[in-house]
């Protein structure tokens, strides 16, 4: 897409419609944010990620909102034209009105959207913000703020009650007003199913190529950090530096040759 300003969540809905696949990746401060603004990048996610990755935490559970907040704010002052997500850390949004308010915190800082993850009682906290004009992205599939709850960082949604409930909560969560949708860790036959059931762009991590746009941890594909899940690829191999690596990703997720089966559940 040749648009140089500012995306909206317009511009990546029609891309959706026109088959142009979406890139995105986390991103945690401005000097990065601004090197995948000029690089193609589509959209950002300031990521709960970061406690794993930037405060070398074992998982995103201990991440707080002061924490998002501080990097939606570090990562906005560099954006140009890429979208800004920032993640909702766990506890922050199971209630309505704490949504409402830790919502309103992340949009402040810079945030043109919140994601947050799960179903069920979630769908009405998305139906609250939504309905007081909060942009919100769910977060379907493995949702590792659970992981204590999923004994582990594990494929989801592999028989075909999961794949069922997954593809209606995906429906009920673009009823309640959800405009994005991020899935993670899915057979890729759902992510197609996902993404052809609802009208919301719908990005995919492990989910397979037919999503409508991919997303990685910008750690994982610079090829920092030890062990990664089998969807990462390592975008540094074979590039210049770090904004050709970034260039090489928006391009492959464009042509749809990442992800390849070799990524896939
Ligand atoms: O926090 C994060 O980085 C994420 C992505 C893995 C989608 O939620």
């Amino acid at each position: 897409m040749a648009v140089q300003r500012k995306l909206t969540i317009d511009d990546l809905s029609a891309m959706k419609q026109d088959g142009e696949k979406i890139a995105m990746l986390t991103c945690y401060d401005a000097t990065f944010a601004t090197t995948m603004d000029q690089s193609g990048v589509d959209i950002i996610l300031v990521g709960d990620s970061l406690g794993m990755v930037v405060q070398g935490k074992t998982s995103t559970v201990g991440v707080r909102v002061t924490d998002i907040e501080y990097h939606t704010a570090c990562v906005a002052k560099g954006l140009n034209r890429t979208f800004l997500l920032a993640d909702m850390p766990f506890g922050s949004f199971h209630h309505p009105t704490t949504a409402m308010k830790n919502a309103v915190r992340l949009l402040r800082a810079g945030g043109e959207m919140v994601k947050l993850e799960g179903a069920g009682p979630m769908i009405e906290v998305v139906d609250y913000l939504t309905s007081r004009g909060v942009p919100v992205c769910a977060h379907l599939g493995l949702t590792p703020q659970s992981v204590n709850q999923l004994g582990g960082f594990k494929v989801q949604a592999r028989d075909e009650a999961g794949a069922t409930q997954l593809v209606s909560d995906a429906v009920a969560m673009q009823q309640a007003g959800a405009q994005m949708l991020v899935v993670e860790c899915i057979p890729a036959t759902l992510g197609r199913e996902v993404a052809l059931a609802v009208d919301m762009p719908v990005i995919g991590i492990g989910a397979g190529v037919e999503c409508d746009g991919q997303v990685l941890v910008m750690h994982d594909m610079l090829g920092l950090g030890g062990r990664v899940p089998r969807f990462v690829k390592n975008f540094m191999q074979g590039s210049l530096g770090i904004q050709d690596a970034f260039e090489a990703y928006v391009l492959a997720v464009r042509e749809q040759q990442f992800p390849t089966v070799e990524h896939e559940y």
